[in-house]
């Protein structure tokens, strides 16, 4: 059974991924070459584009990795929980997170207020792969955005439906036909 079978279309490929990615490690470099920064990576969907993204960045850093629950479609952007913490020190640290993709922005406004007033960063920026801006309703944006893309629901690359499709290469919009099942 190919997962592939399942998507309508491909919306952003392989090769443009890759080259997004090449220049959104130029402007990374640019930021942290002399910081140590650390990543923190927000599971799941963040794994594969981070994995990519830290290849290409040639200067001192550290892995860290961070879970904030989904929240729940009408609960109030105080909901987010932390499910799995970071485990090194980010007291005094820049932090870099790196997001598969910013929709309302209520995570990324969590995550944001929580590394500055709980855990003390030195500095924080955001670097989302994907960026939903019409869906906005957090006052946030991504200091480093891939790409911007219409309000499709999207998988692969890390983006998945029920946890399915994390593994596709390229991000693709779903069948209608899976949704409906
Ligand atoms: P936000 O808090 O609304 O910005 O939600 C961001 C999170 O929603 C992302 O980390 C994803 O887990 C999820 N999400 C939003 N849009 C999509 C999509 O098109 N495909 C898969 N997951 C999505
Ligand atoms: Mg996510």
């Amino acid at each position: 059974m190919k997962i592939s079978n399942d998507i309508k279309k491909i919306l952003i490929n392989e090769n443009d991924l890759n080259q997004r990615i090449n220049e959104l490690a130029v402007s990374l470099t640019n930021e942290y070459n002399d910081k140590n920064p650390i990543i923190l990576s927000l599971l799941k969907g963040s794994v594969p584009f981070t994995s990519e993204l830290s290849k290409r960045l040639d200067f001192p850093l550290e892995f860290d990795y961070m879970k904030p629950s989904s929240y729940v479609g009408t609960k109030s952007s105080g909901e987010v929980q932390i499910q799995i913490k970071p485990t090194l020190d980010l007291k005094n640290r820049h932090v870099l997170v790196v997001e598969d993709i910013i929709d309302t922005g209520r995570t990324l406004y969590i995550v944001k207020e929580l590394l500055k007033t709980v855990y003390h960063v030195k500095s924080v920026k955001i670097v989302a792969l994907l960026d939903k801006k019409e869906m906005r309703v957090c006052d946030i944006d991504p200091d480093f955005t891939g790409f911007l893309i219409p309000n499709e629901f999207v998988v692969g690359f890390g983006l998945d439906y029920n946890e399915q499709y994390r593994n596709l290469p390229y991000i693709g919009v779903l069948k209608e036909e899976i949704y409906q099942k």
